[in-house]
């Protein structure tokens, strides 16, 4: 139960961001080396069915929110057929009144139907607890964070298969800027999956900015304005050291800095702080009177590991208690060696007790060993 997803500081582990694949269609600078990176051989990699056994005994032990990660998660060539899987993993909107299907959501095809009661069938029978009690347990969120360059044309069928939220990596306005920023075109494109996704009624739309001093710290005032008619939250990002990607303290531009020319660049318009959800890294803020919203996320100068909830799922099935650091350890080869349901639950109980307080600090982190983002997912 709650045990597996609870570590020595009573954090407790609701929201698993799995890594779909290690490739990506562009190469941002702030998240690979120049040269690439060596990818996992395809063998080594997580199948759909492994990442289905291991995402139904997370989202049993409590896992509420999961966020599909990469590289670049739409690249995964069974991503709808996978999105379907876990989306039958959402809680009915019924919960409880219902005693049959588990899924009631978008379920307007019976291939999906079949998927949804196989999927309640295996569940039922490998947790051993009665269908009652597995009820009131499921997915809440079912999340996407993706780079938008072939975003726009597979967002109706996520929808329907049971996607909830989406956040779009998107650095820079400028085309040009793009190409350099990206390593490869798509500017127009990622604009466009940006609207596809308002227009698809997935509110707020969030945009990710990575926000680099001489680099693209000059169009923080024009991300803003965005936000005055589109009902889009845009999040600048503290730029944060992974392998291979150059980092310095002199590029990363703190949250506090970021918020004073913010606010002289809108003189006129108080920024107004907002809520916080739980268990969001991101502090938000919305210029008076406009649609959308603005958020930092201030990893690097006030980070939030005190109530971190996240366990992340890579590619090559290690499961990486925290972003930064290299404790690790590999799901993939419990499974392949045969372990049980309950092997797992002691594995991964394991390794989430083994979770540090917080990650080190600036300088430290950015000389220890990790992974180039690529290959994290964020
Ligand atoms: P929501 O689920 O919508 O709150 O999004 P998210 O911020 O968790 O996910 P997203 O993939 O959009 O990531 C946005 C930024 O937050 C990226 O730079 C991530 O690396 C960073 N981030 C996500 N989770 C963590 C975390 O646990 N710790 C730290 N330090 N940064 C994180
Ligand atoms: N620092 C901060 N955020 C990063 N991301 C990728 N690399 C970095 C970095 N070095 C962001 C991406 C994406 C999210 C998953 O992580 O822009 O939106
Ligand atoms: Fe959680 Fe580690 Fe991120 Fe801190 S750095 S919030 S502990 S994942």
């Amino acid at each position: 139960g709650a045990a597996m997803l609870t570590d020595t500081f009573s954090r407790v582990h609701t929201y698993l961001r799995i890594s779909l694949t290690e490739r990506c269609n562009l190469r941002c600078t702030y998240c690979m080396p120049d040269e690439g990176v060596a990818l996992t051989p395809g063998g080594q990699l997580l199948t759909t069915p492994e990442i289905m056994r291991l995402a139904r005994l997370f989202v049993e032990a409590g896992v509420t929110k999961v966020r599909l990660t990469g590289g670049e998660p739409t690249l995964r060539r069974d991503i709808l057929d996978l999105v379907g899987q876990l989306g039958a993993l959402r809680v009915p909107a019924d919960a409880g009144s219902s005693s049959g299907s588990s899924s009631s959501s978008g379920g307007s095809s019976g291939e999906r139907q079949a998927e949804a009661d196989e999927a309640a069938l295996s569940s039922g029978s490998s947790s051993g607890s009665s269908s009652g009690s597995s009820n009131s347990r499921g997915l809440s969120s079912l999340a996407i964070t993706s780079n938008g360059i072939v975003l726009a044309r597979q967002l109706p069928a996520l929808k329907e298969a049971g996607l909830t939220a989406v956040n779009i990596s998107l650095d820079t306005l400028r085309p040009e800027r793009f190409q350099q920023l990206a390593r490869r075109p798509g500017h127009g494109r990622v604009m466009e999956a940006i609207a596809t996704a308002a227009r698809l009624g997935f509110d707020p739309v969030k945009v990710n900015v990575v926000v680099m001093r001489g680099v693209n710290d000059d169009e923080v005032a024009d991300f803003a304005a965005l936000t005055r008619h589109q009902p889009v939250n845009v999040r600048f990002i503290e730029y944060m050291p992974f392998d291979g990607n150059v980092w310095s303290d002199s590029k990363m531009v703190p949250y506090r800095e970021l918020l004073t020319r913010l606010r002289a660049a809108f003189p006129d318009t108080p920024l107004e702080r907002l809520d916080d959800p739980r268990g969001e890294v991101a502090k938000n803020f919305r210029l008076r009177g406009h649609v959308g919203s603005v958020s930092f996320i201030t990893s690097m100068t006030q980070h939030f590991c005190h109530d971190c909830n996240r366990l992340r799922l890579l590619a090559d099935g290690n499961l990486k208690v925290c972003l930064f650091g290299s404790s690790e350890v590999s799901l993939r080869d419990a499974l392949r060696g045969g372990a049980s349901d309950d092997d797992l639950r002691l594995i991964i109980g394991a390794a989430v007790r083994r979770k540090r307080a917080a990650h080190a600090g600036m300088f430290e982190l950015a000389a220890l060993p990790n992974r180039p983002m690529i290959t994290i997912g964020g």
